[in-house]
C-alpha cells in the first residue's frame, strides 16, 4: 500500500509512478486523516510513503497519518521525500514516528522537484528551465529508488542540505510551530472565476465555498501550507502573505481528482 500526501502534484505524481510500478495501491493521507480511524496494515505487506518536506520537517498531517497506523509483524516499509533542495533531518523524525508505532523505516529517498514554496519574501518557484531539469532529474532518479524497493532493499538516499540539524531543529521547529497558517489566504474577488478548483483540490477539506462562489478557508486546523489552493487556481485569485506577483507551479500531468 502507498500512502500519499501532496499540494503541488510532485508528491502525488511520484506515488504514482511508484504505485503502476510495484502493482501496489494508492491512498491519499488527507482522506485518512480526515476518517481518524486506526489503519490496519495487511501482515508482511509493503508500506510506501510519499509526501514532500515542509520547512525541513514531515508535513505535520503525515505525522498525524503515521501515528495512527496499525501493523503487527515484519514490514518493508519506505518513504519518498520530494524537495525543492533538501530535506534537513526530515527523514529521522518520520522514521522516529514510525518506530513509535512499531515500524522500521528500512528505505528512505529524497527526490529532488520543482519549488512550491512561495509564502515568505526571497521564496519563489523555480524557473521554467530549472524545473524541467528537475523533473529530469527526478524522473531518472525514481526508476532506480523503484528498482530499490523492489528488491527491497535497506538504502538511504537523502539530501540532507548543508547543518540539517540547524536547518530541521533551529529553523524547521519554529517555521512549522509559526508560520504554518491558512489565516493569511485572500481571495481576489475582482479576479475569481467561482470555478471551485481550490475547494476541490485542497487535500484536507479546508476550503469550503461562499454563497457567492468564492472561497473561504475554513481554519479546521489541518491547513499544512501545502499551497495546492494557491498553485491550481487557474486566475492567480489567492493570495497568502508576499505572494502578489509570484508565479504558480503543478507538476504537469497533475489532474486535480
Ligand atoms: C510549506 C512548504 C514548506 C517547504 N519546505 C521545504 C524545505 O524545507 N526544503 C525544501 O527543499 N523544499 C521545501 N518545500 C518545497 C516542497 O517540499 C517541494 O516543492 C515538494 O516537491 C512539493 O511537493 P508536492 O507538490 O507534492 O506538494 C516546501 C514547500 C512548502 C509548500
Ligand atoms: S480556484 Fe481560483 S478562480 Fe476558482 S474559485 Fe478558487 S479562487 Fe476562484
Ligand atoms: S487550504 Fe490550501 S494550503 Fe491549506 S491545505 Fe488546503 S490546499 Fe493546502
Amino acid at each position: 500500500m502507498i500512502f500519499y500526501f501532496s499540494g503541488a502534484g510532485n508528491s502525488r505524481w511520484a506515488a504514482e509512478t511508484i504505485s503502476v510500478a510495484l502493482g501496489d495501491t494508492l491512498c491519499t493521507i488527507g482522506d485518512k486523516v480526515l476518517k481518524g480511524d486506526t489503519i490496519d496494515i495487511k501482515d508482511g505487506e509493503r508500506i510506501g510513503i510519499v509526501c514532500p518536506v515542509h520547512g525541513w520537517m514531515p508535513p505535520m498531517i503525515v505525522r498525524k497519518f503515521v501515528s495512527l497506523l496499525h501493523a503487527k509483524g515484519k514490514h518493508y516499509c519506505f518513504c519518498v521525500m520530494t524537495a525543492g533542495d533538501s530535506i534537513g533531518e526530515a527523514m529521522h523524525i518520520l522514521k522516529n514516528d514510525m518506530e513509535m508505532v512499531g515500524l522500521t523505516l528500512d528505505a528512505a529517498f529524497t527526490l529532488i522537484m520543482p519549488e512550491s514554496y512561495v509564502c515568505l519574501p526571497f521564496f519563489y518557484t523555480d524557473k521554467p528551465l530549472k524545473e524541467q531539469c528537475k523533473i529530469e532529474r527526478a524522473t531518472r532518479d525514481l526508476i532506480q529508488y523503484i528498482e530499490d524497493i523492489k528488491k527491497e532493499k535497506s538504502v538511504k538516499h537523502l539530501k540532507k542540505g548543508f547543518f540539517p540539524i540547524i536547518l530541521t531543529y533551529v529553523l524547521g521547529i519554529p517555521f512549522n510551530r509559526m508560520l504554518i497558517t491558512d489565516k493569511p489566504f485572500r481571495v481576489d474577488t475582482e479576479r475569481c472565476l467561482h470555478c471551485g478548483l481550490c475547494a476541490k483540490v485542497c487535500p484536507v477539506g479546508n476550503i469550503v465555498m461562499r454563497s457567492d462562489s468564492t472561497p473561504m478557508w475554513k481554519r479546521c486546523g489541518l491547513c499544512t501550507n501545502c499551497m495546492a489552493c494557491y498553485h491550481h487556481c487557474p486566475a492567480h485569485a489567492i493570495n497568502h502573505w508576499t505572494t502578489k506577483n509570484k508565479g504558480q507551479y503543478t507538476f504537469k500531468n497533475n489532474k486535480p481528482k
